[in-house]
């Protein structure tokens, strides 16, 4: 396993391996790897014989006032899990700030409807960050196959868009995702929590069942409205836990369901703050 740190590196080792015609799959990520990732490094060798991994946690996706400084990074650490757990990379690409923002004008990229949308409603330039700095990505190492996890649903349908919108010849991949026993998504995030809130957050993944539960073919929108209704009170009551959405809507263009019919595809999309941390979470259903 090859870790490069710059552009033209990457370019060098990739060349030789598409001009063999070898597959190549591609899981972007921001490091602090966990369950989660291995999964899909383990997922993109399933769809290529050389997969690449990049860890870069990327400043243009953080607002003035998130975690950007105190995002977990640990690169040695990172290289140490894919070792110990066998994880299938040949390349890790873990670049600097100065090597994928090069020039001291960062240009914008924005999908003002998908992007403003769920978690662009509380961070309003995080989708123009991630759509940047993946499309990079995809530039420098032209993989086949695009390897995400669907925890970060919005962001899946976001870059599917810019694929199709700049015409990249790769397929985007996304794996459900991974949960600890008790339904917990996986996130990088969840070292945040305290024992309590570990407790509280469950609620995310309890809240996406019961409304799974109750959603039935027929429904329209204004029933749709009222049992959000209901479930967003009961967070009102919960001091513990701060609402920040919780949507029903077509999961092809995140637009509100009108009715819900036979060959729909639906997103139960939540976020939420646990004392100060905010997790995301989602289920997706085709009735
Ligand atoms: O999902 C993430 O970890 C990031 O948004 C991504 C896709 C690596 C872009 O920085």
């Amino acid at each position: 396993m090859k870790v490069l740190t710059r552009v033209y590196e990457v370019k060098q080792n990739i060349r030789p391996i598409k001009q063999k015609g070898i597959k190549i799959a591609f899981v972007p990520t921001m490091g602090a790897l966990h369950q989660g990732h291995i999964e899909l490094l383990k997922q993109a060798r399933f769809y290529a014989h050389f997969v690449v991994l990049s860890i870069f946690v990327n400043p243009t996706q953080f607002g003035g006032n998130e975690d950007y400084d105190k995002y977990p990074r640990d690169l040695d650490n990172d290289i140490l899990t894919i070792k110990k757990n066998n994880i299938p990379v040949d390349c890790v690409f873990a670049p600097s700030v100065q090597e994928m923002y090069p020039f001291l004008e960062i240009p914008q990229l924005t999908l003002p409807f998908l992007s403003q949308k769920l978690c662009g409603l509380s961070r309003p330039t995080h989708f123009d960050g991630v759509g940047l700095v993946v499309l990079k990505l995809l530039n420098i190492v032209q993989p086949d196959f695009l390897i995400m996890g669907q925890k970060d649903y919005q962001q899946t349908v976001i870059i599917q868009r810019l694929i199709d919108e700049f015409f990249i010849d790769t397929q985007l991949i996304t794996i459900p995702t991974v949960r600890e026993s008790d339904g917990l998504a996986l996130s990088s995030r969840n070292i945040y929590l305290n024992a309590e809130e570990r407790e509280n957050a469950l609620i995310l993944y309890k809240t996406l069942n019961s409304i799974q539960k109750e959603l039935k073919i027929g429904m329209n929108a204004l029933q749709i409205q009222s049992l959000l209704k209901k479930y967003r009170e009961t967070f009102a009551q919960n001091g513990f836990v701060k609402l920040d959405y919780l949507e029903i809507l077509d999961a092809y263009n995140l637009v509100p369901i009108q009715e819900i019919q036979r060959g729909s595809k639906i997103l139960i999309a939540i976020a939420a703050y646990i004392g100060k941390t905010r997790l995301i979470d989602n289920m997706v259903l085709e009735i």
